[in-house]
């Protein structure tokens, strides 16, 4: 979702700025903009799609000083004028937003009344008016700033540039802000892998926390008191900064593929670091996995790894349907958050609800120094390196092989547990090769011409099944449906029809006569069967022998599912890395 950068150095700022958001463009974003600062004026452009023709560029002046935006539209269509940075109307300074002003509205009909005009439906001209009329009263662009932002309701930050030579305002409350603090420059962004290759000394900006530059010097302030605050320098501790495609046409397949190593990278804990964690949830009463999308699924696929194997009372919520379980949480509850990015909105909104109530908070997250690692009792990272691609692959495996390790652990199975992971990773040293990527791309040729599709799954594979159909949807825009293979009978099987393809995820486990004779029945009705499975049947139709990974299934029947949707996605003409209306990193609710 929308990303922001700013910056000042020695550097060429628009230059700066591109690269910078390039290294955000992963989040999402559907056009961009540029504003720099030279002999007190501000020059903006702004431009509808991806970062790729930078000619406009040359119309900028040449500065030091500048900010940037990557837009993902919520108020307003995706058009040049509605990308941010926006103008104040005496062009004296811009404002770029991340967020959505939920009280815009109210504030608008206010402003209106009060003479201003405006030209867009986005609700960050109704920042930039706001701060034009409190500028009348305060005078000063700092203040301003401050009173404006306090009228704000949601989740919102705001980069603001004067014409003022050497200033940048930046004020947070929910959606992510860092600075990048380097040799005689600044960089002030949505996240610190925008900056990574340039410093790695970053101060992290709470909520409710506003950032002044000037000269050279980053100050920190509350904004609710305007008090200033310490600042405090942190390394930056990321291990694999590179964007790269490494040779692969796309960044999916690419960190498919580096599941390889991923799934191993992601339990490199030792006991004594997993231990204080352990010892939380042998402690408490219920643990709460949570999380959105894929990592709901991942978070899924955990709580049924902590119920199966070490018997806690493991339940798997819904970061966005959370408002029921509000007053569930009490202090002998812990919440365990799965997120990629660690900035997910609803997830971050749903460990808000737990942590009022008293609840422990415990995270895994790909990302470092992310708002819910900040938010942690017990924050641990999946290691995966960055994803790129907007559909998650490889983090999902790692969130998955974490909570196989932590599962394990809890009945003394650490080393067990570390081993297995260990197998499963050298046997997928070979799985990726011609063959198999041929067969994949023959049966995504097959099902190009299909428009419903449907995935069963059983207990270690009710996830998968819901993951590998949200895969394949996110990437082909086809209609494909994840089902509890239990399902079928209370209403499911009235979809089936002559030729309806349904993938049916079999492992040999206690579930596999269950799946067997699911495959039956929808056969029966005319389906095309395609059997995810070790072995191959008569009922399947089609066969993908997926390897045989025992407890950990789960990861080895989730990447046919994968390699799929990337072909067929491919085929399709569809651009697998940046999939329609999908935002990487969704900061807003
Ligand atoms: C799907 C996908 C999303 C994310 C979801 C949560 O491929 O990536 O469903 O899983 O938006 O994002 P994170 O993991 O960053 O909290």
């Amino acid at each position: 979702m929308c990303g922001i950068f700013g910056y000042s150095g020695k550097r060429d700022a628009a230059k700066t700025i591109i690269d910078g958001l390039k290294r955000l463009e992963y989040r999402g974003y559907d056009s961009w903009g540029v504003a720099v600062v030279s002999s007190d004026k501000i020059d903006v452009v702004k431009k509808v799609g991806a970062i790729g023709d930078l000619s406009s560029l040359s119309k900028l002046p040449s500065s030091t000083i500048g900010i940037g935006h990557t837009r993902w539209a919520t108020h307003g269509g995706v058009t040049n004028y509605n990308a941010h940075p926006h103008y104040s109307t005496d062009k004296s300074f811009v404002v770029a937003q991340n967020g959505i002003v939920e009280n815009y509205q109210e504030l608008k009909e206010k402003l209106t009344k009060k003479g201003y005009i405006f030209s867009t439906q986005t609700d960050t001209e109704v920042i930039v008016r706001l701060i034009e009329d409190k500028l009348k009263k305060e005078k000063e662009l700092f203040k301003a700033i401050r009173s404006a932002f306090l009228d704000l309701e949601g989740r919102n930050t705001i980069i603001v540039l004067p014409t003022s030579n050497s200033h940048i305002y930046a004020v947070r409350n929910g959606s992510p802000l860092v600075v990048g603090i380097g040799k005689d420059e600044v960089f002030i962004a949505s996240d610190t892998l925008s900056f990574a290759d340039k410093t790695d000394k970053v101060v992290y900006i709470n909520n409710n926390e506003m950032v002044s530059y000037h000269g050279g010097e980053v100050s920190l302030y509350d904004v609710k008191s305007g008090k200033e605050l310490k600042t405090k320098i942190s390394k930056l501790e990321h291990d694999d900064i590179s964007i790269a495609k490494e040779g692969y046409d796309h960044f999916m397949i690419k960190e498919i593929v580096e599941q390889r190593h991923t799934i191993r990278e992601a339990v490199q804990y030792s006991l004594e670091e997993l231990t204080p964690l352990l010892e939380a949830i042998k402690k408490s009463r219920n643990v709460y996995t949570v999380g959105a999308g894929t990592a709901n699924f991942a978070a899924g696929q955990i709580a049924f790894y902590l119920r199966r194997y070490a018997h806690i009372n493991a339940i798997e919520l819904k970061s966005y349907e959370m408002e029921s379980f509000k007053d569930m949480f009490s202090n002998k509850d812990l919440i365990l958050a799965i997120s990629q990015s660690g900035e997910t909105a609803d997830t971050i909104e749903a460990l808000e609800f737990a942590k009022a109530k008293g609840a422990k908070v415990a995270s895994l997250v790909n990302m470092l120094g992310s708002t819910i690692t900040r938010m942690s009792d017990y924050p641990y990272f999946s290691r995966s390196g960055p994803e790129i691609c907007v559909a998650s692959t490889k983090a999902f495996t790692a969130q998955i092989s974490w909570g196989y390790l932590l599962a394990k652990s809890l009945t003394g199975k650490y080393s067990q547990a570390r081993k297995d992971i260990e197998v499963l990773a050298e046997k997928l040293q070979n799985y990726f090769n011609k063959k198999l990527f041929s067969q994949m791309q023959l049966l995504a040729k097959k099902m190009a011409k299909h428009e419903h599709f449907f995935v069963l799954g059983k207990g270690q594979n009710y996830y998968i099944a819901l993951e590998g159909a949200l895969k394949v949807k996110e990437i082909t825009y086809k209609h494909f449906e994840g089902f509890a293979a239990g399902e079928l009978k209370h209403g499911v099987i009235a979809l089936i029809d002559k030729g309806t393809p349904v993938f049916v995820i079999v492992s040999e486990d206690e579930n596999k006569n269950d799946m067997m004779s699911s495959a039956a029945e929808v056969k029966a009705r005319g389906a095309f069967v395609i059997g995810i499975a070790k072995k191959s049947n008569e009922l399947f139709n089609e066969f993908i022998k997926t390897i045989d990974a025992s407890e950990l299934d789960p990861i080895a029947n989730v990447i046919p599912f994968q390699l799929l949707s990337y072909f067929l996605g491919v085929s399709l003409g569809n651009s697998p890395d940046k999939p329609r209306n999908l935002a990487k990193s969704v900061t807003v609710k």
